[in-house]
């Protein structure tokens, strides 16, 4: 990449010149969508707007976490509970690449929504490198169909900008940086959302199994850091296994749930290796989930896989 401030200069002149109308840009609240929606809004001003869906498969605080960043960086936004559709177009779906498609079609659905609501004729996506090429783009096979990659934009019938198509994370986090985008050192988090760190079905009741341990494990984890104990790995979660197991609880025999701690570090999200926590935090982490989730969560498992041979998220 060229240096940061260039690389905002030309990104804003580019954007300034390339849209010559409304422009609608999705905006997750992660470090690529927050940096391209205020690019886009240093360059065109209120002829953006930035929608949030709030698909229910956000993480615990998610939703007013970006309503505040999209304010402070004075982005025109929007933001629309959509979970109830989302939950019903993802009943008894179980199949990853399913889950995926199911989820882009929802987006395209409410964002043609809103679009036409707005007048937009232009789209500006957060895509970056390595999202075009694990999803094949360029003559590579498919690893997993990323959603903001694919037939998406033609349907929708909206010019496709992309200003961070050439980037890596680490590129758009000091962009973020330079343009004071809070996420910056927000760890990235998939489209689908906890729909992929749920190998069940995707119901209210397991992604809040899932939400809850999320943040157990992100907190805890942050917490350690902060005492020193261990760096921040790169990313960090909890993952809900179809899995059941046999525990006890009291003196009576309990049938629960497994978690996954799932811990990595990277530098592309090309290739990654499993984080080393130290044992006393996992244990503080297990210890949580299985005190205070009681009632579904009997199991708690760390993941040693790197990338390869292993994706990142387990779906
Ligand atoms: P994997 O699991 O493919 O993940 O090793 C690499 C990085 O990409 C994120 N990821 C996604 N991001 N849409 C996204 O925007 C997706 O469908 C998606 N799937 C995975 C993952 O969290 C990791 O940072």
């Amino acid at each position: 990449m060229q240096g940061t401030d260039d690389f905002i200069k030309s990104a804003v002149e580019g954007l300034k010149s390339k849209i010559q109308g409304k422009a609608i840009i999705a905006c997750s609240g992660g470090v690529d969508s927050m940096v391209s929606a205020t690019l886009a809004s240093k360059a065109i001003g209120d002829r953006l707007l930035a929608v949030y869906v709030d698909t229910g498969l956000m993480r615990k605080g998610e939703t007013e976490e970006v309503r505040g960043m999209l304010k402070e960086m004075k982005v025109n936004y929007k933001i629309i509970d959509a979970s109830e559709e989302f939950f019903a177009a993802l009943k008894g779906v179980a199949d990853p690449e399913k889950k995926r498609k199911t989820i882009g079609a929802m987006f395209i659905k409410v964002f043609e929504r809103e679009a036409k609501e707005f007048g937009a004729e232009y789209l500006v996506q957060g895509t970056i490198a390595p999202d075009w090429i694990e999803s094949g783009t360029g003559g590579k096979n498919t690893i997993k169909s990323h959603h903001n990659v694919g037939g998406l934009p033609k349907e929708m019938g909206m010019t496709v900008v992309e200003p961070l198509w050439d980037l890596f994370k680490e590129d758009v986090r000091q962009v973020a940086r330079a343009l004071g985008v809070k996420s910056s050192e927000r760890q990235p988090f998939p489209g689908p959302a906890l729909s992929v760190r749920c190998l069940d079905e995707v119901t209210p009741e397991n992604i809040g199994i899932v939400r809850e341990a999320c943040f157990i494990v992100e907190d805890e984890i942050k917490k350690a850091a902060e005492k020193g104990k261990m760096d921040l790995p790169w990313q960090y979660f909890a993952v809900l296994l179809p899995t059941r197991s046999v525990g006890v609880q009291g003196d009576r025999r309990a049938y629960g749930r497994t978690i996954v701690v799932r811990a990595i570090n990277t530098t592309d999200a090309m290739t990654a290796t499993y984080a080393r926590i130290p044992m006393d935090v996992l244990d503080t982490i297990s210890t949580r989930i299985t005190s205070t989730m009681k009632d579904q969560v009997n199991r708690v498992v760390y993941d040693i896989t790197n990338k390869p041979p292993a994706t990142i998220e387990w779906e």
